[in-house]
């Protein structure tokens, strides 16, 4: 029979437990203000007068700076999504210890980014504000009624904001910018091992309600920033740079976190966990035709624009 999310919460209450013991003894601490380069800054026009942020300003390319864009309103939705996790994990022990460490390692992202790009007039900083405040104003809600399919969902999305940031930084051009975000990135990663291994430890408990899990979640996965302004169009931009697309998400997302936890080997399941599998399976292999051909066009798209110049 199917464990209960209140057992499943309880059972894994001691994976909880030792992984945070692990994540202090890794984690390293790490200071924002090092990574600014307060002495680049200047006054903007308003009450110290100064200059008003203008186009030419910022050196970073337009597609890296609307993924900096995207990163940072995600990250700034952190309210939101402290929110759905400390109701489904809760705010009592081990749980309740990691619910709070982790909202305390991301709102770092949040503020060395937000430093980052203003003291360097890498963005517009009206608009960035503007943009905060729809954001933060539409919330995030989770999709995901249980603790394994939250589980599920952050194991990916952890990973998926590593590359995203990753790649954002390499995308900058900007050495500064590069050393901050792969900062970010350590510690995103860091984030997702301690969520896949939970969610390894719940395939061991209860493997066919996992299964099925880890499908419901793959097979509908949304980056966080979704419900953002424009989201298609920017994540578009992005896709089209390399930054983060369907090949990236598939082959350095999805692949490794569903590797370690061996789906593909697991034996013994009943017919609803086969099932779940042979779903999973499908998408998968679905999932990379359309990657190829997204791709294949990229590619073209970019010989025909070299062709041009
Ligand atoms: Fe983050
Ligand atoms: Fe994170």
């Amino acid at each position: 029979m199917a464990m209960t999310q209140t057992e499943l919460l309880h059972e894994l209450e001691p994976v909880v437990a030792g992984e945070l013991d692990r994540h202090e003894k890794v984690a390293k601490e790490w200071f924002p203000h090092e990574y600014i380069p307060w002495s680049e800054g200047r006054n903007f026009d308003g009450i110290y007068g100064g200059e008003a942020w203008q186009d030419g300003d910022s050196k970073i390319p337009e597609a890296a700076r609307v993924s900096l864009i995207v990163n940072l309103l995600t990250e700034d939705n952190l309210p939101s999504y402290h929110h759905e996790i400390a109701t489904t994990f809760g705010r009592d022990g081990a749980w309740g210890t990691w619910v709070h460490r982790w909202t305390a390692e991301e709102d770092r992202h949040g503020t060395a980014l937000r430093d980052y790009l203003t003291v360097t007039r890498a963005v517009d900083p009206i608009a960035l504000e503007r943009a905060r405040m729809a954001h933060m104003q539409s919330g995030f809600v989770t999709e995901y009624g249980t603790m394994l399919q939250q589980l599920a969902y952050v194991s990916f999305q952890e990973l998926a904001t590593r590359i995203s940031h990753r790649n954002t930084g390499k995308a900058s051009g900007d050495e500064g910018c590069e050393r901050l975000l792969a900062r970010i990135a350590a510690d995103e990663n860091l984030h997702m091992l301690f969520y896949r291994n939970l969610l390894k430890a719940a395939f061991e408990l209860d493997p066919n309600q996992t299964m099925r899990s880890v499908t419901d979640v793959v097979t509908t996965f949304q980056m966080p920033g979704q419900g953002m302004e424009g989201f298609a169009r920017k994540s578009l931009i992005i896709a089209n740079e390399g930054i983060y697309d369907l090949r990236l998400h598939l082959d350095d997302v999805l692949m490794p976190v569903l590797r370690q936890w061996a789906v593909f080997d697991k034996t013994g399941l009943d017919a609803e966990g086969e099932q779940a599998r042979e779903e999973l399976s499908a998408y998968l292999a679905k999932a990379d035709v359309t990657a190829a051909r997204f791709v294949e066009r990229r590619e073209e798209r970019r010989a025909r624009a070299a062709a041009r110049r």
